[in-house]
């Protein structure tokens, strides 16, 4: 309570300094009253953290993390990644987007989505109207596992604090997993993609969600594909229609 309080007091300094940089001299009380509107939905949304006993409660912003995660040494995948996929995107997002761990080209580049699952999923989110820059892009693993093999549960166990502390930094109000690694790990369930798809879950006040991978859409032809298209074309649509809701609620 004690340490929120006093980053709830560094955060409004930061803010009324930037203001009085902007020239503005004088606060409405309403928007103060926002502000730790804003704050407490922020502790609402306090995910515990799982993994080898992180604690990165004291990781203040995105930045600081994306620095210590950059530096991560913790299992086998720092030996042979190329570059640390961090994640990008809106740092105030609606949607936050979850994958499962950076392919080859992704290690290259150490950018989310930049191959062909990343074109296709570009795709997706046009089709329900979202820009890619509008959300914020992430994976639950952040280096490449060697020849893009099923992350191990010891890896998706050490990576996870990472992704914890991210959501809680981000606070979207949605989040889209992809495959069934990031919908597992993130609900810590282990049931099917198939059986978790289709449906909205509550992850301490955020709207969480799931749908298929895009590199296992582009995995199959034929009439597979069809029917995993139209599944996914389901799950997107319900995804748009809460997605829509929220962008209302802060356009006005
Ligand atoms: N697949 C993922 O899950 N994440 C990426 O960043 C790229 C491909």
């Amino acid at each position: 309570m004690q340490k929120n309080l006093q980053q709830l007091l560094e955060n409004l300094i930061l803010w009324l300094k930037y203001q009085r940089q902007a020239g503005i001299d004088e606060i409405p009380i309403q928007i103060l009253a926002q502000i730790r509107q804003i704050d407490m939905a922020k502790e609402k949304k306090n995910i515990p953290s799982k993994g080898p006993g992180d604690n990165l409660s004291s990781i203040k912003s995105l930045s600081q993390l994306q620095t210590l995660v950059e530096q991560c040494e913790l299992c086998e995948l720092a030996r042979t990644r190329g570059k640390v996929v961090f994640g990008e995107g809106n740092p105030s997002p609606i949607l936050m987007i979850i994958g499962e761990a950076p392919g080859r080209e992704e290690d290259i580049q150490g950018r989310p989505f930049v191959g062909r699952s990343g074109e296709l999923l570009t795709k997706m989110l046009r089709a329900i109207n979202i820009d890619r820059k509008e959300v914020f892009i992430t994976s639950v693993i952040k280096c490449r596992p060697p020849g893009n093999r099923t992350p191990s549960k010891k890896e998706i166990n050490t990576c996870m604090p990472y992704l914890t502390r991210q959501i809680e930094l981000l606070c979207p109000s949605i989040i889209l997993c992809l495959g069934g690694i990031a919908a597992q790990s993130l609900l810590n369930v282990t049931k099917s993609l198939s059986s978790l798809r289709g449906k909205f879950y509550d992850l301490n006040g955020i709207k969480v969600t799931v749908t298929y991978h895009p590199a296992y859409l582009l995995r199959f032809g034929g009439m597979k594909q069809k029917d995993l298209k139209r599944k996914a074309w389901h799950d997107l649509q319900m995804l748009q229609a809460e997605y829509e809701k929220y962008k209302k609620k802060t356009t006005g």
